[in-house]
């Protein structure tokens, strides 16, 4: 039995910001990163690390070669990648301060597979095997149509949902694993119940993993229905999370285990896949999803909102009282004592007040030096800075440039 992943590989480039950016708005960023990603990749480089043998098919461009020392570093085997003379396809991705994220993609190598190329992959392969798909390459209905007439168990992840994906004939397809938007793109149905009462009437063979973010998952087949909750973990980085899931999940399936037991493993995983930064890079190994079924603690709603509020006022303080704001009046308006009020501004955003402070301040700063003409006296009187030595250092330490650099580079971009 082997496992054969035809599926993308990108290059993501990770802007840490504030909020994600609305329609006509400019902001500045705290930092970029890249890393290497793509949700057929970061699920190959999950198979191999849950433990599995996994081959990834697809094609990566001149740019791509550390896509492809991951995916070998991680125990991928490369037999039917290719390498195309063209730019790799890449995603910009916005990764905001709750970690939640914000992704474009730009197709470039991942739309390069041709009907030959899967062919030639899929006669390596039979009904013993399974096939893992996603929807960021070209070709997908025919890779299902070529596989499904060979017998291949096929896992489907209709991530990104479009409408090419909807018009996949599910009966070809062995496990569905998707999300709520996706379920409601297949079935027009706003509920899991009902959306698993049109799987039953329609494709009664199908198996289903309805994932619900943090309130865990669903699986459903005409055989069981049960409900697995998500993990509590601090969430730095949902990038890659579900493909970290969707890769232990058939991993662990494919070794025979049962489906509880392989989401249960796939919960973990991906949590603790949420409290890293990046995409591949944050998937972790078996090993490291076994230990950490000992202490993780199922998903707490209550805890997890209030935490959520309490957050929501100090961020909404700081924004508000930018030139003046301090611990004794944050203390006061919440009516802690102050010393109280700042140990708990660590544990709920994971940073000193001081801290938030100062970055917020040079984020404004920067966005007043993009988009204004003020000059940096007028600057840091906005801010709440008195003295322009400290916060020309500050801002040098953040955004690595002189206030005055920062904007000529801003504006020649
Ligand atoms: O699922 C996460 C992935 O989606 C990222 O790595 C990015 O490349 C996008 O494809």
């Amino acid at each position: 039995m082997k496992i054969l992943n035809f599926g993308s590989c990108n290059v993501d480039n990770v802007y840490s910001v504030d909020h994600i950016v609305n329609a006509g708005e400019t902001i500045a960023t705290y930092k970029l990163e890249l890393f290497p990603g793509g949700k057929g990749l970061n699920q190959s480089i999950a198979v191999a690390r849950a433990g599995a043998e996994v081959y990834h098919a697809g094609c990566i461009g001149t740019d791509g070669d550390m896509l492809a020392d991951i995916l070998s570093d991680s125990g991928v085997d490369l037999t039917y990648l290719r390498k195309e003379n063209i730019k790799n396809g890449h995603a910009i991705i916005q990764v905001d301060k709750t970690g939640e994220n914000s992704i474009f993609l730009y197709k470039g190598s991942n739309y390069m597979i041709t009907k030959d190329f899967v062919d030639e992959v899929l006669e390596n392969f039979s009904s013993e095997d399974f096939l893992l798909l996603q929807n960021e390459i070209n070709n997908v209905s025919y890779i299902i149509d070529a596989a499904y007439k060979k017998g291949i168990k096929i896992v489907l992840n209709p991530s990104p949902f479009n409408e090419e994906i909807q018009q996949i004939d599910l009966s070809k397809i062995t496990y569905l694993i998707l999300n709520q938007v996706e379920a409601k793109g297949f079935s027009g149905k706003e509920t899991p119940e009902e959306f698993f009462a049109f799987a039953e009437k329609n494709y009664p063979d199908l198996k289903i993993i309805l994932t619900l973010g943090k309130r865990g998952c669903i699986f459903c087949d005409k055989d069981s229905y049960f409900e697995h909750p998500s993990f509590m973990v601090e969430t730095v980085d949902t990038t890659g999370a579900g493909d970290t899931f969707a890769g232990f999940f058939v991993s662990s399936v494919a070794e025979g285990k049962s489906y509880q037991e392989a989401i249960k493993i796939a919960s973990a995983a991906s949590a603790l896949a949420v409290s890293k930064m990046g995409a591949a890079t944050s998937i972790p190994y078996k090993k490291d999803a076994l230990e950490a079924l000992n202490y993780l603690k199922p998903y707490n709603y209550k805890k997890k909102d209030k935490l959520a509020k309490k957050r929501e006022v100090i961020f909404k303080y700081i924004e508000e009282n930018l030139e003046n704001a301090c611990l004794e009046d944050l203390s006061k308006a919440l009516g802690y004592s102050e010393s109280y009020t700042g140990t708990m501004v660590k544990r709920v955003t994971g940073e000193a007040f001081s801290q938030l402070l100062k970055k917020k301040r040079c984020m404004t700063a920067a966005e007043l030096l993009g988009e204004t003409d003020f000059s940096i006296g007028e600057i840091i009187n906005k801010i709440g800075y008195e003295n322009e030595s400290f916060f020309r250092k500050i801002f040098k330490e953040t955004y690595g440039k002189a206030p005055l650099e920062y904007r000529k580079l801003y504006r020649k971009n």
